[in-house]
């Protein structure tokens, strides 16, 4: 634990073995303090994703796969068959860690991509394999998803970092939530493409939404560029319209949550609203994220479920009430954006742009829908 907020502290790590636990960076309690928490068994990690301590798309993928390995062990406190003598119990365990990791957040289809990673793990384990070798078999997968995370990260940044370079030196680019380190395995999506472009030296000036009504964007975006050096300046979602009316944003770049098979981007509630006002201030609007947060499965984004969270969150945020007790409030914390309203899709194998079925079909390829 410590109370000093630092620009490295990892957001996800594993100690040890397949008996090993996962250690999150607790982002609630960003940025006043660094705290980290520890992850002894599959509902530490389903509490931490539902409250938020580890969040943004690919994370929660991420975490959950250390999750389902922290199944293994769980089962072996369970069961009247425990896992540590019993190759099927130890399988059954990892998949019921999967089916529970899958209830804790809707939205985000990162999560369920890499726990059918994990599941497939376990459907090539057969009793040959001793118990103590299932944690081991799937702690490297849940390492291999972290680690091909890292790289997806580097290379949208180096895509999205040609596109928006064409911008110019210290071009204006707005951002909504966060989509940088603490979202993923890596530097970011969208955060990603904001420092690939720092380091090469064309010095953006960004702006940071502050995402009602959790403020991923004040309490951890701001946090992040501020750490790395990045120019970077808070404004309160209501102020998007006059910030692009008065050319301040040359572009807007976010990440999403879920992409269906036209285009149609679920991201943190805001982002809709953000788009619509790009159009009409004909400002190019960007989405920057890994092929695993595509949906092939799904054509319109009417068909992505939309997690909607506490009253609490709106009515009483942080702790301090600020709407009378009782007052009905509405939550949803994501919205879809139409794929007609984005101009590009950053993804770690390219552009997508112009945005259309066959385009996303073509860059996204083999991932599993
Ligand atoms: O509710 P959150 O904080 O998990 O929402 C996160 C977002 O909406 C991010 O923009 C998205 O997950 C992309 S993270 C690279």
């Amino acid at each position: 634990m410590s109370d000093t907020p630092e620009a490295n502290a990892t957001p996800i790590s594993w100690t040890g073995g397949g008996d090993g636990f996962l250690t999150l960076l607790d982002q609630t309690r960003l940025p006043e303090s660094v705290i980290y928490v520890n992850c002894q068994s599959v509902q530490d990690v389903w509490d931490a994703i539902q409250r938020l301590a580890v969040r943004g798309a690919p994370a929660i993928g991420i975490a959950a796969a250390y999750g389902v390995v922290l199944g293994v062990r769980d089962g072996a406190m369970l069961g009247a068959e425990p896992p540590a003598r019993d190759p099927a119990a130890a399988r059954e365990a990892a998949l019921a860690a999967c089916d529970h990791l899958a209830t804790s957040r809707p939205t985000a289809v990162n999560l369920f991509w890499a726990l059918d990673r994990m599941r497939g793990v376990v459907g090539e384990l057969d009793d040959e394999v001793p118990p103590a070798q299932v944690g081991k078999r799937l702690l490297a997968e849940a390492k291999a998803i972290h680690e091909a995370d890292r790289a997806q990260c580097a290379a949208i940044g180096r895509y999205g970092a040609e596109l928006l370079g064409e911008f110019g030196s210290g071009a204006g680019i707005l951002t909504h939530c966060n989509t940088g380190m603490l979202a993923t395995g890596g530097d970011g999506t969208a955060l990603a493409v904001i420092f690939a472009l720092q380091k090469a030296g064309k010095n953006p000036k960004v702006y940071a939404d502050e995402t009602r009504p959790l403020l991923q964007g004040a309490r951890l975006t701001a946090w992040e560029l501020m750490q790395r050096g990045v120019d970077v300046t808070l404004v309160c979602d209501s102020m998007a319209a006059p910030l692009m009316r008065d050319q301040k944003a040359q572009a807007v770049i976010v990440g999403a949550d879920r992409i269906t098979a036209r285009g149609d981007v679920a991201n943190k509630i805001g982002t809709y609203g953000l788009a619509v006002l790009a159009q009409a201030h004909g400002v190019p609007f960007y989405v920057a994220a890994p092929t695993t947060t595509f949906d092939l499965s799904i054509e319109s984004g009417a068909d992505i479920p939309i997690e909607e969270r506490a009253a609490e969150e709106v009515a009483e945020p942080f702790g301090r009430r600020t709407a009378p007790e009782g007052v009905a409030v509405w939550n949803p914390a994501f919205d879809v954006t139409p794929a007609e309203l984005v101009a590009g899709i950053v993804t770690e194998r390219g552009v997508i742009s112009p945005v259309s079925e066959e385009a996303i079909r073509a860059n996204v390829g083999a991932v599993p829908a």
